[in-house]
């Protein structure tokens, strides 16, 4: 496949925007250097860290690198071009991939990804499933077995999860992971999406408006050895009450200030409760086997909605608003 010298790209050029300040652009398209390969993007997805960090520029000091920056870290495509020495794929190979929060460049035609974060996908996991897993699946996945102990064997049905904001990218992974575990899945969400999670597996499942839903409490007074916590940020003490008497973990992520002291006292006084701060590590082996779970049909991606490249302000500002169920994805090369 020929690769043009130019490409259409979405960029922003100042820090502290919005949807209105991406721009479309004609641009280079980017060498792959060693260690990395050029993708031909067929789709990206949107995360909230795009906008509510590295948009605001809260993230400068190392991403993104310089202004102005194609943002997006999650894609899939064909790959088109290989870096100097890299061997362990071949152009035609269909891949999904995490480009890193200080390259983004996965809103454009072409990007380039590092081979470290960047996984041959199985024929029948659609480009838009490989754009969607990136942060969102790694995330559940990394919450729950890294740090919540449950095993994807199914072994894990001693325990009890609770999932907040089940109707969001991460969410309806985290809600689908838990139950591969074996667990006993509480969730929360708003009640227009109490069918579509219930329909994912959760056993239980609480309209967050509600009192209850408020508390986190379970309809069948079920305690919580592990929560996935996806919703904005609340203090250890909202989740006390809920929690199994010992070694309950609370899995912060969206971790503030607080939440660090919080962990780090509980740390120094060895509580046996742990609110534990939460940062997805992107993981080759991770991300490969959240394709095999979907071409094996263990794992399905909830699409929120499909926004060709040519509209990304409107994905971006869904992204934004918080509202979306399951993932915003973006295409790229069907316009
Ligand atoms: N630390 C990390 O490494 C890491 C990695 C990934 C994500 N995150 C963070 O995790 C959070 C979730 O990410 P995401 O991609 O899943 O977000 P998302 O897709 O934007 O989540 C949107 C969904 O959350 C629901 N929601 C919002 N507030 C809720 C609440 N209080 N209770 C229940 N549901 C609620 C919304 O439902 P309604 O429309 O009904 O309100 C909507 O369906 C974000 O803050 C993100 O920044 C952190």
């Amino acid at each position: 496949m020929a690769v043009p010298h130019t490409m259409r790209a979405v960029q922003y050029s100042k820090f502290g925007g919005g949807a209105s300040d991406l721009q479309h652009v004609e641009v280079a398209v980017p060498g792959p250097t060693k260690d990395q390969v050029l993708v031909k993007v067929e789709a990206a997805s949107i995360n909230p860290v795009d906008w509510k960090a590295i948009q605001k520029g809260l993230l400068r000091i190392f991403a993104p690198a310089k202004l102005p920056h194609t943002p997006g870290t999650d894609l899939a495509g064909e790959v088109v071009g290989l870096g100097p020495g890299v061997t362990s794929f071949a152009i035609g190979d269909k891949v999904a991939s995490w480009t890193g929060t200080a390259i983004g460049g996965a809103l454009a035609e072409y990007a380039v990804a590092p081979i470290k974060s960047t996984v041959k996908r199985p024929a029948n996991v659609s480009a838009v499933d490989g754009a969607a897993l990136g942060i969102a699946g790694q995330s559940a996945l990394q919450s729950l077995r890294d740090y919540g102990d449950i095993k994807l064997d199914g072994s894990s049905n001693n325990k009890n999860v609770l999932v907040t904001a089940a109707s969001g990218g991460v969410g309806t992974y985290a809600v689908q992971i838990a139950k591969l575990g074996g667990a006993h899945v509480t969730a929360t969400c708003g009640s227009r999406n109490i069918d579509l999670i219930k329909s994912l597996g959760a056993d239980e499942v609480v309209d967050y408006k509600t009192p209850e839903g408020a508390k986190f409490q379970s309809p069948s007074g079920k305690k919580y050895d592990v929560v996935i916590h996806c919703a904005d940020y609340q203090a250890f003490g909202a989740f006390k009450p809920q929690l199994a008497s010992t070694m309950a973990k609370v899995i912060d992520l969206t971790p503030s200030p607080k939440s660090l002291v919080t962990a780090g006292w509980q740390g120094l006084t060895f509580a046996s409760h742990r609110f534990v701060p939460f940062l997805m590590k992107s993981k080759s082996d991770d991300l490969a086997l959240l394709c095999n779970l979907v071409s094996e049909g263990k794992l399905r991606t909830v699409v929120d909605s499909t926004t060709p490249l040519s509209r990304a302000e409107e994905a971006w500002q869904k992204q934004i608003d918080g509202h979306s169920t399951g993932k915003v994805v973006i295409t790229v090369g069907e316009e």
